[in-house]
């Protein structure tokens, strides 16, 4: 399965990757001899490990843990680790930092496309697409009715948003034309460029209670794991909609699970979960007021093909100790 492309400097790919990428890799010949996990499923660990004994550059995915078992499985030679993703929280940058390796990802070009999933995910959830997709399938459709799969709209109402970053914002202004009434955020620091969406900084527990739509689109850090928890829930409006782009761990599934079932909350949408895949058994798919999706944020082709050449040009500049497109400072 392994396959090798050219020579000198030693790169592991953890993946196939989108062919804009493989063409800029291909094209380094004098750079570089990659070596790639052929496969559109994850590496093993196992097979991890192995490939990257004596590499110098590591292009990898969000799924690939990169800690301090597989630096010193890779050895000193490695000097750069390019993430085909904006998210990092599955690099260990304390053990990164230590052995001095640059890290690359992939900011701003996925910002539109994730946006525009997470305002078609809040939409499909609040509206009830799933559901009146399956009704029309299995005959449920028997006539109109007035109450038939009556949802949530966005006019009028009031949104919150944890972590106005890049994706956040960009969600914050597709939403405001829906005649959102007043757009709430959270998160460490107030952000210059909220006034675009007449963003009001609030305590988390403000923006939670006073939501009709709350929108998680921070990163993922110690602070913000399991978040989203029994004491959030509770707080929010019994006619709330809860939706998650960011990374599973932020919310507490079992919580949720209770919240969703008990009438706590309306509904909910997620894009990521814990553990990605979720188990086809998992409670929370039982639910008809949870739309789960399988962490397609970033998923359109063109999007994809930029990452992976971003990817690429981060690994290449940095094997050869330039300046990389994008890269992460920590
Ligand atoms: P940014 O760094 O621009 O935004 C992250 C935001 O999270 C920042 O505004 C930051 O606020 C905020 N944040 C950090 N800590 C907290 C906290 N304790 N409470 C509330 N907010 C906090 O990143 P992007 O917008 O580009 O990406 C955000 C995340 O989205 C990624 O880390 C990734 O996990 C996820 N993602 C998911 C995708 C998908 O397919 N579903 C696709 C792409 C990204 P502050 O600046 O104040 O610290
Ligand atoms: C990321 O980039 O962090 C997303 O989760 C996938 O595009």
């Amino acid at each position: 399965r392994m396959q090798t492309i050219g020579k000198l400097m030693k790169v592991y790919i953890t993946r196939r990757i989108p062919p804009e990428g493989m063409k800029i890799l291909s094209s380094a010949t004098g750079v570089c001899e990659v070596s790639m996990w052929d496969s559109d499923e994850p590496v093993p660990r196992t097979e991890l490990l192995k490939g990257v004994q004596g590499a110098h550059g590591l292009l990898c995915m969000l799924s690939d843990k990169i800690d301090a078992e597989l630096l010193d499985a890779a050895g000193p030679n490695l000097k750069v680790i390019s993430t085909m993703s904006v998210g990092f929280d599955h690099l260990v940058l304390d053990a990164i930092k230590k052995r001095g390796i640059r890290v690359g990802y992939t900011p701003d070009v996925l910002t539109d496309a994730t946006a525009e999933l997470t305002v078609a995910l809040l939409l499909a959830t609040a509206r009830r697409l799933p559901e009146g997709v399956e009704a029309v399938k299995n005959g449920d459709w028997t006539s109109w009715k007035p109450l038939m799969l009556c949802g949530y709209g966005l006019s009028g109402s009031t949104v919150g948003v944890i972590g106005l970053g890049r994706i956040g914002m960009a969600i914050a202004r597709r939403l405001m034309p829906f005649g959102v009434k007043r757009l709430l955020y959270s998160g460490r620091t107030t952000k210059a460029d909220a006034a675009e969406v007449s963003g009001e900084f609030v305590p988390l527990d403000t923006l939670v209670s006073e939501s009709d739509f709350i929108v998680v689109s921070c990163s993922l850090t110690p602070e913000t794991q399991g978040l989203c928890d029994k004491a959030f829930f509770s707080k929010m409006k019994n006619t709330a909609v809860f939706i998650n782009s960011s990374r599973g761990a932020v919310v507490n599934q079992e919580d949720l699970y209770e919240a969703l079932t008990s009438g706590q909350i309306a509904a909910a949408g997620l894009d990521v979960t814990t553990p990605e895949p979720l188990p086809t058994n998992h409670p929370l798919l039982t639910l008809n007021n949870c739309v789960v999706l399988p962490h397609i944020g970033s998923a359109t082709y063109s999007t994809r093909g930029v990452m992976a050449a971003l990817s690429a040009r981060n690994l290449l500049e940095g094997l050869q100790g330039g300046e990389m497109p994008s890269e992460l400072a920590f």
